[in-house]
């Protein structure tokens, strides 16, 4: 088995033992997921086969249904256990997306993805790939957290010599190297601080959704007591804070 697919079997396997308390603890996932369905709403996207891919519990595309009486969602995902935390009536594929997507019987006309594509391997040709499986005309609807979040761990990270842990997120170039300017219809982007008293506090999130994968070896408590003291604390209120940087993109085939 090559490390990529040691990696991404790894992401999954995290996934899968966070399921039963992801809902808890992801609140940045539902909102993302609520203003990318929002975003959805304010478009005129053809009914026929919507799928969100990386469905976890659902957020996106039970956020969808919500916004479109009647149409329903396929929820696609590689974990067995996330897709099981769906209502029964849910209608729930699970598939490793880290290959190509499933042939369904039609075209779909909306790909949606929320917080998914950061985990796959290549996330430009990953994007590629689903544009290509739309009907023409279809939508390619995805938010992910992108180059640029977690300024605060590197810089308490770049002081110490201690590695930052965090995975490295993707570079909004190379996300978007094969989609042409004229078929993006609509790009935001989303800042959000967490803010905790201690480190330990702050991560909790991350570790609570199963989002806490590494390549890289697992730091000692001397290493993180160090990080934090070396934590900006640029409002000096104490409070340690964490900023995502979340790219929304709405793009057309
Ligand atoms: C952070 S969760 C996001 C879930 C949901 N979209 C949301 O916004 O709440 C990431 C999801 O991607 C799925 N995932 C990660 N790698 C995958 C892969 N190779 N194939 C299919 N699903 C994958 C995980 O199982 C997990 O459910």
């Amino acid at each position: 088995m090559d490390s990529v697919s040691n990696w991404g079997d790894k992401v999954l396997s995290r996934f899968d033992q966070s399921a039963q308390n992801y809902n808890a603890s992801a609140t940045l996932q539902h909102a993302v997921a609520v203003q990318l369905a929002n975003h959805c709403r304010q478009q005129h996207m053809p009914g026929g086969l919507w799928v969100d891919l990386g469905s976890g519990t659902g957020h996106l595309a039970d956020a969808l249904e919500t916004r479109h009486p009647g149409q329903r969602v396929l929820r696609v995902d590689g974990s067995e256990a996330m897709l099981r935390q769906q209502p029964l009536s849910a209608r729930t594929q699970q598939w490793d997306l880290r290959g190509r997507l499933p042939r369904w019987p039609e075209a779909p006309s909306l790909l949606a993805s929320s917080f998914c594509l950061h985990w796959l391997p290549s996330p430009g040709q990953v994007i590629r790939h689903w544009l290509n499986q739309l009907a023409p005309g279809g939508w390619l609807a995805v938010a992910l957290p992108i180059e640029g979040c977690f300024p605060q761990w590197h810089h308490a990270a770049e002081i110490t010599g201690i590695p930052c842990t965090a995975i490295t997120f993707p570079k909004i170039k190379a996300l978007l190297q094969w989609v042409g300017a004229d078929q993006i219809r609509l790009q935001e982007e989303m800042h959000y601080n967490a803010v905790a008293k201690s480190l330990p506090r702050l991560l909790k999130p991350l570790r609570r959704v199963g989002a806490d994968c590494t390549t890289q070896p697992s730091l000692t408590v001397r290493d993180w007591r160090k990080l934090q003291q070396a934590w900006p604390d640029l409002d000096g209120d104490g409070q340690l804070r964490l900023t995502w940087v979340i790219k929304l993109m709405l793009i057309q085939r």
